[in-house]
């Protein structure tokens, strides 16, 4: 990576640099702590009798410069402050390329280097590199299980270890939390930055993410480390199942016991409020079973989950019957039930009307024929329903000539006996007992078939 970059600064560098200098450099170059770090140097001849004798590679620390490496075309390169020659060579030995490599890099690697050439008959000219070097952080983000609690409290760390400059971390996150960075220089010069992300902690917030978003000069785009958050929160523990309907010898009745937290809750410990459970009863984990209800569940249940935070315990009162239950099934059968009645009574009601109708239709078509023939007395239909629909407004009131009753007699016998004396008027009743016992002397009485026989032939 090193060689590429001081590849590309060269090329930017070149025109503007060219013409002037006779050395040629790069104004910056960066390496990594640990690879190496390539510093190019190169002198151009700018008169044809122009000589070398001689190339030094100096470094300027604290105001004073130090010979780091020497080249002499006799004598060979030379390294004053890498003695073995380990860290420190040229990469082409000769007066041309005079191109420095340094590495593993060090941080104190860093600072400013001269690339100084000894001609004749020029005298010394140089050209100067600075070489920063970086150390590429290492950044992990983590979650501190921390209590619910009303106290603000770290509960996620990031880290940035061992950059070099140090990093900057900031914090994604719609919870609104504080953070707070330090920073701490370490033995080899490189900085670890730490930062915490503050909150009050809230059964809410558990499970919740926060970002870390670190930046650093080694990173071509900013590292995001994702945390979920870990609030742990003791027990929530509900029963369920009891439905209100547990009477003697009813089979297969359950209760569950509920319970979330953090962490979740996994062990169940069930009792009643007089002591341990009934025999009758079996536990399957959050499950309390009972195979065949009698009187020694009528009691109170407890089902107590516990987690590293609490103990939490919760209990439901069971109330055995003696009959099942029907209330509840009462109450929407009943409604049921009525709702299906009235709409069979509207059923019956509206076949009625229309009955009714049918019939009358057809008494006025009767009616018809018989217009020719004396008016005989028209009873009213035997319909109660319809009276506000009666064709023609009855009669009660007028009182038949004999004629009219003889007639009606013989036009039918039998068919409106019974309604014709419930309907005539009172009075006429009172007149017409004597009338009746002589029409019955003239006519005979229409016998109970013929009557039946009538009413059938309406139905
Ligand atoms: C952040 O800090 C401020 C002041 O110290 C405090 O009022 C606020 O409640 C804190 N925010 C959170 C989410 O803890
Ligand atoms: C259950 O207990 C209640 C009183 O707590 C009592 O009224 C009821 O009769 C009991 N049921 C049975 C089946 O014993």
């Amino acid at each position: 990576m090193g060689p590429l970059w001081s590849l590309g600064a060269l090329l930017c560098l070149l025109p503007g640099s060219s013409l002037a200098q006779t050395v040629r450099v790069l104004d910056e170059v960066t390496g990594f702590l640990g690879q190496e770090a390539v510093l190019p140097c190169h002198f151009v001849k700018a008169a044809p009798d122009s000589k070398v004798s001689q190339v030094t590679w100096m470094k300027e620390a604290s105001g004073r410069k130090q010979n780091v490496a020497v080249f002499h075309p006799e004598h060979g390169p030379s390294f004053p402050m890498d003695r073995e020659g380990t860290r420190i060579r040229f990469r082409t030995p000769s007066l041309e390329d005079t191109t420095l490599v340094i590495g593993p890099l060090r941080l104190d690697d860093q600072g400013t280097y001269f690339c100084e050439f000894a001609t004749y008959p020029g005298g010394n000219q140089d050209g100067v590199t600075h070489l920063i070097v970086l150390a590429k952080p290492t950044n992990t983000a983590e979650a501190h299980e921390v209590k619910v609690s009303n106290l603000e409290q770290p509960v996620a760390t990031c880290t940035s270890a061992q950059g070099k400059p140090p990093a900057r971390i900031t914090w994604q996150s719609s919870l609104g939390g504080n953070t707070s960075t330090s920073e701490v220089t370490n033995a080899d010069g490189t900085i670890t930055v730490t930062s915490q992300y503050r909150l009050v902690p809230s059964k809410e917030a558990n499970g919740q993410r926060v970002t870390c978003v670190v930046e650093h000069k080694s990173l071509p785009q900013p590292e995001t480390l994702p945390v979920t958050l870990s609030i742990l929160y003791p027990p929530e523990v509900s029963i369920v199942g009891y439905d209100d309907n547990w009477y003697l010898s009813r089979n297969e009745a359950m209760l569950t016991c509920r319970a979330n937290g953090n962490p979740m809750p996994t062990e169940f410990i069930w009792s009643t409020s007089s002591g341990p459970l009934p025999k009758t009863v079996t536990v399957q984990g959050g499950n309390l079973l009972v195979q065949n209800v009698d009187a020694s569940v009528n009691t109170t249940f407890i089902c107590q989950a516990t987690n590293r935070v609490g103990q939490v315990a919760t209990e439901q009162v069971i109330f055995v019957r003696d009959k099942p239950n029907l209330d509840g099934a009462g109450t929407t059968g009943g409604i049921i039930g009525g709702l299906i009645a009235g709409i069979v009574a509207l059923a019956v009601v509206a076949t009625g009307v229309l009955i009714c109708r049918q019939q009358q239709k057809n008494r006025m078509d009767h009616e018809e024929d018989d217009l020719e023939g004396p008016p005989p007395y028209k009873p009213p239909p035997p319909c109660q329903l319809s009276d506000e629909t009666e064709p023609e407004a009855p009669r009660y009131h007028e009182l038949p000539t004999l004629e009219e009753r003889e007639a009606a007699s013989e036009a039918g016998p039998g068919l409106e006996d019974d309604d014709y004396l419930d309907q005539i008027n009172p009075i006429y009743d009172g007149l017409s007992f004597p009338a009746m016992e002589d029409e019955a002397a003239l006519t005979p009485l229409p016998t109970d078939k013929a009557f039946v026989m009538s009413r059938a032939m309406y139905v």
